[in-house]
């Protein structure tokens, strides 16, 4: 169960963080794995096994030719994981410079996109491809618009392809993170929040996250596809004990 023996994957933005460890986990679940990144990840690569690639995802011709050089090295691929992105500017809408705006939405939107686009043609049927979102997405926080309005849009991008892709048998979804310990997830907010937020009292880490990637890559979610799987310590379920002892000196209402 959940073996990936056999399997060939493609991981973007995995010279680093939530895409490394990803990658770590299809490795030693059995597959072969690309890891592509805007940076070096040769020396990445090398630790854990993997090849690299240099992939610009905010850049068409880039994704599209980095598909195709996986395909030639590895053969058609079972598994894409369009997981490269950055962070927020911090700033409120009216503050937001325009292009701010526009080369998250490039990265984050339209690198997923560009992945959705080309990476079906190097896939076998049957495949899976799974899109990094956020909790993000589902909530708001002042100062995330730019960040936020693309991980929506990630997951809208993963019904849309859900539905065309499903003749091939090719299943899609999202992940929704909370706070990560990464590079993107390390500042002092994400701690403080995570711990007031969350049912769990906690950060996440990278490797409370490669689970649900390893389960939605493998044969074990046949029958998914189109989901937004939210692992965010229980954030999303509402006010946590904790913030309602702050508010109301008791950690429970009524
Ligand atoms: N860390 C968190 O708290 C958190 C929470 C929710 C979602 N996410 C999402 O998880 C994904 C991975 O983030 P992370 O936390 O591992 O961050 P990270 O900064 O550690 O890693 C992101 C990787 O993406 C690469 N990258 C950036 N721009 C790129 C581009 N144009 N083309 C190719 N690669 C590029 C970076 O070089 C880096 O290696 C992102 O999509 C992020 O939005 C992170």
């Amino acid at each position: 169960m959940f073996s990936l023996h056999g399997k060939s994957a493609l991981v973007t933005g995995a010279a680093g963080g939530i895409g490394r460890a990803v990658a770590e986990r299809f490795i030693a679940a059995g597959a072969r794995v690309v890891i592509t990144d805007i940076v070096d990840g040769q020396g990445v690569a090398d630790e854990i096994g993997a090849r690299f690639l240099r992939m610009d995802v905010g850049s068409e011709d880039s994704v599209a030719e980095g598909l195709d050089r996986a395909h030639q090295e590895l053969g058609p691929l079972d598994i894409v994981v369009n997981n490269a992105g950055v962070g927020d500017v911090g700033t409120s809408l009216a503050d937001t410079p325009a292009d701010a705006f526009e080369r998250i939405t490039r990265i984050n939107q339209w690198g997923v996109f560009y992945g959705l686009k080309h990476a079906p043609a190097h896939m076998n049927d049957g495949g899976s491809i799974i899109n990094t979102s956020s909790l993000a997405a589902l909530i708001k926080m002042a100062g995330s618009g730019a960040y936020s309005a693309s991980k929506a849009a990630v997951i809208s991008l993963t019904r849309m392809a859900a539905l065309e892709l499903g003749h091939s048998g090719i299943r899609v979804n999202a992940v929704c993170p909370g706070y990560i310990d990464t590079a993107l997830g390390s500042g002092d907010e994400g701690q403080i929040l995570s711990e007031q937020f969350t049912a769990l009292g906690r950060k996440g880490t990278p490797a409370d996250l490669v689970g649900a990637f390893h389960f939605l890559a493998s044969d074990e979610s046949s029958y998914l596809t189109g989901q937004a799987l939210v692992v965010d310590g229980g954030w999303s379920c509402g006010p946590s004990p904790q913030i309602l002892e702050t508010l109301l000196g008791s950690k429970t209402v009524g």
